[in-house]
């Protein structure tokens, strides 16, 4: 099954309230959002913690929201049955992280699970060329990841662009995120690049009441 062809908005719970993550989330659901982001840190990968599998499977009896799982962990082949376990609904893998990506994907996939592969934003496309039809989503980091709130990379634009005529030409059914720097202001330039689906952390949970920057978003991309 394919992810569907409609914009998204995935709010990064990186900028929600770690005491309140249930209320976040159920915040969320009543805004209308769908999905919700999940930016797992290892403090090696990159130069952050923050939570692993307990915490989201704690979370996912609370929850009926898409759980995106962005994980940015060394070697993350060797925790896939512990996300999956956990109710991760997508689960991405960053290129650099894993020497044998394409065994990682497969099992990803194989689990009933969609498979993403996120790229740094100096890593070259051609790195998922091949296994673009075994990809959901592929996620062009906006920022070096680690941090919310830092400033977008403008290459990264180009770098959208390319993907989708990599994809067009590919024919396959994969969507296209992108997370780090999102705002109101940049998001209808990051969609009309090809992006299907934005992350957003500190331009999102920093403005509530969640409908109306859900709807905020919403509108800025379609007008
Ligand atoms: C960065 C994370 C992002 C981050 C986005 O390492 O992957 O998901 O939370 O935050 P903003 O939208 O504030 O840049
Ligand atoms: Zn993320």
């Amino acid at each position: 099954m394919s992810l569907t062809n409609d914009f998204i908005l995935s709010p990064s719970l990186l900028s929600s309230d770690f005491s309140r993550l249930a209320e976040e989330l159920a915040a969320l659901e009543s805004a209308g959002l769908s999905w919700v982001h999940w930016d797992v840190m290892d403090g090696r990968f990159v130069p952050n913690i923050t939570f692993g599998p307990p915490v989201i499977k704690a979370c996912r009896k609370e929850s009926s929201l898409f759980f995106d799982v962005h994980l940015m962990i060394e070697e993350p082949g060797r925790f896939i049955g512990e996300f999956v376990d956990a109710g991760a609904d997508l689960i991405c893998v960053h290129a650099e992280a894993e020497t044998h990506l394409e065994r990682t994907v497969s099992l990803i996939a194989q689990s009933g699970v969609k498979a993403a592969v996120s790229l740094n934003p100096h890593t070259p496309l051609e790195t998922i060329r091949y296994l673009l039809p075994q990809l959901s989503m592929v996620l062009i980091m906006s920022v070096n990841p680690g941090f919310g709130g830092q400033s977008f990379i403008p290459f990264t634009l180009d770098k959208v662009r390319d993907l989708r005529a990599m994809i067009d030409d590919a024919d396959t059914d994969t969507r296209i995120q992108m997370d780090g720097g999102v705002t109101l202001e940049n998001a209808p330039t990051l969609v009309a690049a090809g992006a299907d689906i934005l992350v957003s952390g500190s331009a999102f949970f920093g403005h509530p009441p969640y409908a109306d920057r859900h709807s905020a978003f919403q509108q800025a991309v379609t007008r």
